[in-house]
């Protein structure tokens, strides 16, 4: 694959679709602005070359409607701030508001379009809104690892139009996270939490040939205990009963430690100021719902987490949201954050909890993709970065 370093980009028109979906809050402010920190590498390498950078994202999912919570100026006035560097907002994605802004630029300068999204042309990856698209850049720039899962116009269609490069962040995850599927240094450990089972069956499949021990807490980690026949109360429990056993026959046939918890903490009710008990696997009380992991258990994690060389984390360990069952996120992230191994964090919420935490500078790795990282560790294509794998010739960077 091509990368931005094979290209002079010399006072040409760059557009870089970047992933700044970023956490807001009900009164409007980014709550962690991890994702346009990573594609800053790539923003500033452009800048110093001269390239007029074009930078184009989504940001939530307004299916296809003008939504101005969803607008992507507060992103531009982020940027402005991390890289104390001026940079323009244009409340458009297309048409002649664009194209007037971006005649008007010079290089080094830096502007971000309106979210894509606006347009349900981006997710149908409509030709048309392709052309539209492409018709102010000579170059593209794909640095959107978060949404390189996406078969949309500004990630799969745009690539196949324009000479199409990827990002210096693209190329880092990928870097990154094949390392886990290549050669993991030795043991190799997988932490897992967070409630959905699904997206992780496939993961485990692809990497069976080389971890050593898979521990699960969080949400998923009642599917497993139910499916090993223990009662686990009110918790919500994965339909899908069937993954879990299916994950444990195999882990075992592999010679895979998988280790649940042996402890659990339970509350009655999820009100705000709900208490919880740590109680032993075995006495989980019939009205009681699983919150956080416990205290055993987090010594026992702790110890297998301590003898491992490599470690991939995903998911929270209970409620984070909730400070009362926060406890056993926290643990896990400030036991991985000194492990001195090499440590890859899954993105999305994950990423937020180890930034709110303040501990991503302490891991080897933390990814921006949520979806995109398990599907990438699980072995699948991720249609943006396959378009520019395809691209085996460069096309006439002139080319309008
Ligand atoms: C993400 O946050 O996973 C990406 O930005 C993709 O967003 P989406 O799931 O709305 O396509």
């Amino acid at each position: 694959t091509l990368t931005i370093r094979d290209v002079n980009v010399n006072n040409k028109r760059v557009i870089v679709r970047v992933d700044f979906n970023v956490p807001v809050n009900g009164d409007g402010q980014i709550t962690d602005d991890g994702r346009i920190r990573a594609s800053v590498p790539t923003i500033e390498y452009l800048v110093e070359r001269g390239a007029k950078v074009i930078l184009m994202s989504h940001l939530g999912r307004p299916e296809g409607h003008y939504d101005p919570s969803m607008s992507l100026s507060i992103t531009a006035e982020r940027l402005a701030v991390i890289m104390r560097h001026p940079v323009r907002f244009v409340g458009a994605s297309v048409g002649p508001e664009v194209e007037q802004a971006v005649d008007a630029m010079v290089g080094g300068d830096i502007t971000v379009l309106e979210n894509l999204r606006f347009h349900p042309e981006e997710e149908a990856n409509d030709p048309q809104f392709v052309a539209q698209l492409a018709s102010v850049g000579d170059i593209f720039v794909d640095d959107a690892f978060g949404t390189a899962h996406r078969n949309h116009a500004s990630i799969v269609g745009i690539a196949e139009y324009l000479p199409a490069y990827a990002g210096l962040l693209l190329e880092k995850e990928i870097i990154s996270l094949g390392h886990i599927l290549e050669k993991p240094d030795r043991p190799f450990c997988v932490l897992f939490g967070g409630a959905k089972i699904s997206d992780k069956v496939k993961l485990l499949e692809n990497v069976l040939d080389k971890v050593d021990t898979i521990l699960v807490g969080g949400g998923m980690a009642a599917t497993f205990l139910k499916a090993n026949n223990y009662e686990v109360g009110k918790s919500i429990v994965d339909e899908n009963l069937e993954a879990a056993a299916k994950i444990m026959a195999k882990a075992k046939s592999h010679n895979i430690r998988l280790l649940l918890p042996r402890d659990v903490i339970v509350t009655g009710d999820l009100t705000p100021d709900a208490r919880g008990v740590c109680v032993p696997i075995e006495n989980i009380p019939p009205l009681g719902k699983i919150v956080d992991i416990g205290l055993l258990t987090i010594s026992v994690f702790t110890k297998e987490l301590e003898r491992c060389r490599t470690v991939f984390w995903n998911g929270p360990m209970g409620i984070y949201e909730m400070p009362q069952f926060s406890e056993g996120t926290k643990a896990m992230a400030e036991v991985i954050g000194r492990l001195h191994a090499t440590t890859i964090i899954g993105g999305g919420s994950t990423a937020e909890i180890v930034a709110e935490l303040k501990m991503a500078e302490k891991m080897s790795f933390v990814s921006t993709g949520g979806g995109s990282s398990m599907l990438f560790l699980s072995g699948e294509a991720l249609p943006g970065v396959e378009v520019l794998q395809k691209k085996k010739t460069i096309c006439d960077p002139g080319r309008k």
